[in-house]
C-alpha cells in the first residue's frame, strides 16, 4: 500500500497572503484526514512564506495520523523537529531563497554530515527519509549514513513523462529495486500529479508513501478538497 500525504504549504501560501487565517490551516489537515488522507506534511522553508514554524505544534496536536516535516536541516529546523517530534523527517538540500526543491543528496559528499544530523533524529525516536535523485550510488549513500528511508525527487520524472513514460520512471525502478534489496523504504516526492501518479506507483516496487502538494491543491480548486483527495487514491489503489 503507497500512503498519500497532503503537502498543505500551497494552504498556508493562500493564508499568508492576507495575513489572517483563511484558510484555517488547522482545519484543512484536519479535513484532509478525514477525507482520507493519509499523512499531512509540512515544509517550512526559512522565510516562512507558506509554513511558519509557529503553525508547528498546533498542527502537531490534530494531526492523527502520519505527521512529516520536511526541510533543510538548518540548526533552527532541527530544533523544531526535535522539539515537536513527527512520525517521519524528511532532510532536503534546498538552498534558502529557492522556488522549490530541485535537486536531492550527494549522500556521498555530505555523509559526514548527513550522519550526525539523522542519528540525532533517530535517538530521538523520529524516523528519517532522505531526499535523493534516483541514482544507485546516492541509495547506496542513504543506507550508508543511516537513513531509514529515502525519497525520490520526482521533479525530472514528472517532466519527462508527457515525452516519454517509460524512460522517465527507469530510473526510479532500478533504485527502487536497490532500495528495496539493501532495506531501505521508498517515499517520492514533487510534481506528482492525477496524470503521472498512477504510472509511477506501478512501477516503482516498495513504494511507502508519496507526499503531494501543488498539483493536490490546484486541483481541488475544480473538483473540491475531498473529491480531489478520493482521485488521488484512486490512482495510489
Ligand atoms: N517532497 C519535497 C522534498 C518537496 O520539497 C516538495 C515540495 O515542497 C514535495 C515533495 C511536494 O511537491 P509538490 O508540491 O510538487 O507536490
Amino acid at each position: 500500500m503507497t500512503k498519500l500525504s497532503v503537502n498543505i504549504n500551497k494552504v498556508a501560501l493562500i493564508r499568508n497572503a492576507r495575513g489572517g487565517n483563511l484558510p484555517d490551516l488547522v482545519q484543512v489537515a484536519m479535513d484532509c484526514e478525514e477525507f482520507g488522507g493519509q499523512g499531512i506534511t509540512v515544509h517550512p522553508r526559512p522565510d516562512e512564506r507558506h509554513i511558519r514554524y509557529a503553525d508547528i505544534p498546533q498542527l502537531k496536536t490534530v494531526v492523527k495520523t502520519e505527521f512529516n516535516i520536511e526541510g533543510n536541516p538548518t540548526p533552527d529546523f532541527i530544533r523544531l523537529v526535535l522539539e515537536n517530534k513527527p512520525h517521519q523527517v524528511t532532510l532536503v538540500p534546498d538552498a534558502p531563497g529557492v522556488l522549490t526543491s530541485d535537486q536531492g543528496w550527494d549522500t556521498i559528499g555530505q555523509a559526514s554530515f548527513l550522519k550526525k544530523v539523522i542519528a540525532e533524529f533517530k535517538s530521538a525516536g523520529i524516523r528519517v527519509s532522505i531526499f535523493v535523485d534516483a541514482e544507485e550510488k546516492f541509495v547506496e549513500g542513504a543506507k550508508n549514513v543511516g537513513a531509514d528511508r529515502i525519497e525520490f525527487y520526482t521533479g525530472h520524472y514528472a517532466h519527462q513523462f508527457y515525452k516519454n513514460k517509460e524512460e522517465a520512471v527507469e530510473s526510479h525502478h532500478r533504485c527502487a529495486i536497490l532500495a528495496n534489496e539493501i532495506g531501505l523504504g521508498i517515499n517520492a516526492g514533487h510534481d506528482l500529479n492525477l496524470d503521472n501518479l498512477r504510472f509511477y506507483k506501478e512501477n516503482v516496487p516498495g513504494l511507502l508513501e508519496v507526499s503531494i502538494g501543488h498539483a493536490l491543491i490546484c486541483d481541488a480548486l475544480y473538483y473540491g478538497l475531498n473529491n480531489t483527495i478520493q482521485m488521488y487514491l484512486r490512482q495510489l489503489s
